[in-house]
């Protein structure tokens, strides 16, 4: 079966793609290839992880392309130059316009650190999340992972796994915890699945 090309787009730290190159190198991910790294921070930790990884790497800067419409134009260079048929968001921090989520119904896929619909939409990214998670003093949260549309975090969900809120949590403690017992698993899983759709209407 043809593999599909996978491109992962990050902003940070990049565990999230440590947890795809991880399953990819030991077979949990084998219905996809990631081809290429797109950072939108050019001192991204993450990007150090791809080029440890063997992975290609480029930096897609909005500040210094000037707009929305130009950084995306860049992206979409990217992704056609590399061929690439899903984008998986790992930690992408900017919103992506309805022009471009349209292009790819059904092809981009993001990991959100809650139970999608708590706490997500324009706003609640990264730390934030687990801040009013604990604020609102939940006993349970957890990772979605879901498809992107023009709506922020309100694609359809594919998976999603609960974890427990402990005593004394910090947003930093529960944020580990969450990637510990749900992103790390629920991505690689996801991207697996939706890369094998793909590669089997290929055949
Ligand atoms: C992850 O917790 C991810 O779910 C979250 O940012 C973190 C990135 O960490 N994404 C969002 O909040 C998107 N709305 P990473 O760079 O180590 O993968």
């Amino acid at each position: 079966m043809l593999k599909t090309n996978v491109a992962v787009l990050v902003s940070g730290g990049g565990t999230n793609l440590q947890a795809l190159m991880d399953a990819e190198r030991d077979g949990r991910i084998q219905s996809g290839t990631i081809k290429l790294v797109i950072s939108s921070q050019p001192g991204a930790y993450a990007l150090t992880r791809a080029e440890n990884a063997g992975v290609r790497t480029a930096v897609v800067h909005k500040a210094t392309l000037g707009s929305q419409e130009a950084f995306e134009a860049e992206i979409l260079r990217l992704l056609s130059e590399h061929q690439i048929e899903l984008i998986v968001l790992a930690g992408f921090m900017s919103i992506l316009s309805a022009d471009f989520t349209s292009r790819f119904p059904n092809r981009i896929l993001n990991v959100h650190p809650s139970l999608i619909p708590a706490f997500c939409g324009k706003g609640y990214y990264g730390l934030k999340v687990h801040e009013e998670a604990l604020k609102k003093g939940v006993k349970v949260t957890g990772a979605t992972v879901h498809f992107v549309n023009e709506i922020p975090d309100g694609g359809e969900i594919l998976l999603q796994k609960a974890v427990e809120v402990q005593d004394g949590d910090t947003p930093e403690i529960l944020q580990r915890r969450v990637m510990e017992q749900a992103e790390w698993l629920l991505l690689p899983q996801a991207t697996e699945m939706t890369a094998k759709k793909i590669a089997m209407k290929k055949e």
